[in-house]
């Protein structure tokens, strides 16, 4: 006999349901992970095992939305994790600016705080009359409607100094909006990365705490999409808790290890 959360034909099945439903391909996500995060659709819908919670789902049109609103942890706020982008700073910002024209991807961003905190840091270059564009993305359709209003609570704005604030947020109180010269710097479209990705080349891609969710396989292929959609000499940044994959490790030279910053090596040519 299944015990009631280790029945994987009715886990099976929910993941069918959604993927029908909302196009979410769980077969690239950690089991694990999709387990702890279904349980808490159990809990709140006070289903005991998987197969009351797919009647739920089959009942009630909107839990499709709430579980997948759960599936994807939108969590983020401006300049998370204040030591990576001082780094970042110190390390690649300078090199970057000096290019000619400069296209950077923030891939899974969120409500758009990760890229918004980019065009920040490269506004000068617009104010120079350089070409800079930041592409970002998302899966969720909502988070995206959200990025593109770019309203925040101020509690996603405690890493801005407050001469960032003064000048890229209008507002106050509990709601701050981006203003819109720096709105304009953003675009922000649907990806789904168990897909097709955008096309290159950029000089930086961001994809911080959401390859944690992936499987190794997704995660390594993703790792040599990377690699072909950098320019030569591009940047690549990870979460904080993300690791480059060993195989990967002549493909990317380590700018800083314990900040995830790595560069694009070049790949010495095949030997016939
Ligand atoms: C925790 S947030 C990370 C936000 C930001 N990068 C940061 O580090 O603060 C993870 C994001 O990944 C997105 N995501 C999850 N699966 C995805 C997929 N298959 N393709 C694209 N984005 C995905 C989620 O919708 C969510 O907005």
């Amino acid at each position: 006999m299944p015990t009631p959360l280790n029945d994987d034909r009715q886990f099976g099945h929910i993941l069918q349901w959604l993927n029908q439903k909302t196009g979410l391909d769980c077969q690239f996500y950690k089991i694990n992970y999709l387990k702890r995060r279904l349980a808490i659709r159990l809990r709140a819908t006070n289903s005991n095992n998987y197969g009351e919670y797919y009647d739920v789902l089959r009942r009630e049109p909107e839990e499709y939305k709430i579980l997948l609103d759960r599936l994807t942890i939108h969590v983020s706020h401006f300049f998370r994790d204040a030591a990576v982008y001082k780094c970042f700073g110190r390390l690649v910002l300078p090199e970057l600016k000096k290019r000619e024209r400069i296209r950077i991807w923030s891939a899974g961003c969120a409500n758009g705080e990760e890229p918004y905190s980019l065009a920040m840091l490269f506004y000068e270059l617009k104010l120079l009359g350089k070409p800079l564009s930041i592409l970002a993305t998302d899966i969720d359709q909502t988070c995206l409607t959200r990025a593109r209003e770019g309203i925040y609570k101020e509690s996603a704005l405690q890493e801005v100094s407050p001469e960032m604030r003064r000048r890229f947020f209008q507002g106050s109180g509990d709601r701050w909006q981006v203003v819109s010269t720096l709105r304009e710097l953003v675009t922000f479209e649907a990806n789904d990365m168990t897909g097709a990705l955008p096309a290159g080349p950029f000089d930086l891609i961001v994809c911080r705490n959401v390859m944690i969710y992936f499987t190794s396989p997704l995660q390594s292929q993703l790792m040599t999409r990377f690699h072909d959609l950098l320019r030569p000499n591009g940047y690549l940044i990870l979460g904080k808790t993300e690791v480059l994959l060993s195989e990967y490790r002549s493909r990317y030279r380590s700018v800083n290890l314990e900040e995830r910053i790595y560069q694009r090596q070049e790949m010495p040519p095949a030997e016939d």
